[in-house]
């Protein structure tokens, strides 16, 4: 099996939201996406930000965006993501009762499509799901706030995926979101997951490019031990 190059994707969430395009810049030539966690308040508890900052973003870098929609009723939202040129639109499955039907919208309009799995949901319902999506994002904390602690027994959804994905020949990436830092990230790799969000590990660090390299290099090795 020819394992992929990890993708890293810097959350903007923890960046300084006053000086967004060019906290962008600062990861511009290391990270391979830009995480956009959008927020409504209901789905989660939390408030970011939605389409107009994400258009406005659009402009100011050539990193493709990862959306990750933290939002109710995505079938009506998500699709805008996909006409702003987003690269990926990754919705909850908890807030979505057909996301076979909306892969098919976000791909229709020229994004990945990608499916995520909140803290307390099972994967094993959405596994046979997977060849309708081009990313899984499995929660490594509980979906809604950047700097929380990382969940290492979540990384067993993340096996469970592997396993099937492998088994079929799926072209997916398995992405891990919540607490990846230089300490948790090789654990992660280790278990499968091919793409790294990282909010708190970048931004809170002195030199954020440098601290995405330096998560890849950790991926990296730890993909080829797994
Ligand atoms: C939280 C978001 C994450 C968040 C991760 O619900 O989905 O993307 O930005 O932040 P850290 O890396 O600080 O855990
Ligand atoms: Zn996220």
């Amino acid at each position: 099996m020819t394992v992929p190059p990890p993708i890293v994707a810097p959350s903007i969430l923890a960046a300084d939201f006053s000086r967004l395009a060019e906290e962008v810049r600062a990861v511009e030539d290391a990270a391979d996406w830009l995480h956009v966690d959008v927020m409504d308040n209901h789905f989660v508890p939390n408030l970011t930000i939605g389409l107009p900052v994400v258009q406005s973003l659009r402009a100011a870098t050539k990193l493709p965006f990862d959306v990750h929609l933290m939002i109710t009723d995505p079938r009506r939202w998500a699709p805008g993501y996909a006409d702003a040129g987003a690269y990926n639109v990754t919705f909850h499955a908890e807030a979505c009762d057909d996301p076979v039907a909306l892969a098919r919208d976000l791909r229709a309009a020229g994004a990945k499509a990608g499916l995520a799995i909140d803290r307390d949901t099972p994967i094993e319902p959405y596994l046979d799901l997977l060849p309708s999506f081009d990313t899984l994002l499995v929660m490594t904390i509980k979906a809604g706030f950047g700097g929380q602690r990382f969940l290492p027994q979540l990384l067993d959804k993340v096996r469970a995926a592997r396993r099937h994905v492998d088994a079929g020949h799926l072209e997916l990436r398995i992405e891990v979101d919540g607490g990846i830092a230089a300490d948790t990230i090789e654990q992660a790799a280790e278990a499968g997951a091919d793409a790294f969000v990282a909010g708190t590990a970048v931004y809170g660090a002195d030199d954020p490019a440098e601290a995405v390299r330096r998560l890849r290099g950790l991926a990296e090795r730890a993909a080829t031990r797994a």
